[in-house]
């Protein structure tokens, strides 16, 4: 019990950094800035795909996981990897569509305004309620390692200083033996490390390379390799 009190506390300590001034969003005020999505998206009990996938049901949903939808690979991914919707990576969703899910056929700007969007996911929430899995497939659950890095903001810069290591081999897009890793959407190449970290890959070098690395450095990686061509 101890041990997950204290992961909470320095997951809700991060969260606390990352995003100072953020308050309780406003579902009310939400409803204004949905407006521009309903061109796309219907949301709550009835809602049906449109030009994207309907929102009913979105919170705790698999990523890219409905099965009358076809998505982009990107995010048919995610969801194959277990992410599924949170507030959290809704709301880091929103901020940047494209910069959080390279690839993403959503075309959307993305909203800058913290607030604004903390009222939108509260609106979302309202709307579109939580997922029925027992209706549907289970994905099964992301592990609580795995969990703990995905809530973490990756620090660009410090990623982009830190792969110089990887791209001593990580060189090409793909070459040989060693997969491309560049343009990966963050979760993606989380779920990716992290396999070595918690032994469900083995390869001699990575797992030895991502022991080394703390949950801080692979955000990082992640939120610096998205980036590169
Ligand atoms: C121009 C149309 C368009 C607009 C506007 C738009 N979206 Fe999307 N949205 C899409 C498409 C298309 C996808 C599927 C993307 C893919 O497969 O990569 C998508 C995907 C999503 C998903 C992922 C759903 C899933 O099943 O995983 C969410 C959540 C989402 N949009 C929310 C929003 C919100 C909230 C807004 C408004 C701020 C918005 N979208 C604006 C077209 C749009
Ligand atoms: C000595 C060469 C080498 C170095 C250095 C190296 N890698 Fe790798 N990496 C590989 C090889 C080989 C694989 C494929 C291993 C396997 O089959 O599981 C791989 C796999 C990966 C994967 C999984 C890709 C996928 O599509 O499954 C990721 C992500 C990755 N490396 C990231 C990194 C990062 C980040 C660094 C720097 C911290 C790094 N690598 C450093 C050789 C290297």
């Amino acid at each position: 019990m101890r041990q997950i009190g204290r992961f909470g506390v320095a997951i809700a300590c991060l969260t606390a950094l990352s995003s100072p001034a953020l308050s309780e969003g406003d579902a009310s005020r939400g409803e204004a800035s949905y407006r521009p999505c309903a061109a796309c998206h219907m949301i709550g009990e009835g809602a049906i795909n449109r030009v994207g996938p309907h929102l009913d049901g979105l919170m705790g949903r698999p990523v890219g996981g409905l099965s009358d939808y076809r998505y982009s690979d990107t995010l048919v991914n995610a969801g194959a990897n277990g992410v599924t919707w949170t507030e959290d990576n809704l709301d880091r969703f929103l901020a940047d569509p494209q910069g959080y899910y390279r690839g993403t056929r959503m075309v959307f700007r993305g909203i800058t305004d913290a607030q604004t969007r903390a009222d939108l996911v509260a609106y979302i929430v309202q709307e579109a309620g939580s997922y029925d899995s027992a209706a549907a497939p289970s994905t099964g659950e992301v592990p609580p390692e795995i969990a703990a890095v995905l809530a973490i903001e990756g620090d660009f810069a410090y990623g982009e200083y830190l792969s110089s290591e990887c791209t001593a081999c990580h060189a090409n897009q793909s070459g040989g033996d060693i997969p491309g890793i560049a343009g990966l959407a963050p979760s993606t190449f989380i779920h990716a490390l992290m396999s070595y970290k918690i032994g469900e890959r083995e390869h001699q070098v990575m797992t030895m390379l991502v022991n080394r690395l703390g949950d801080e450095e692979i955000a990082a990686l992640a939120a610096y390799f998205a980036t590169v061509e």
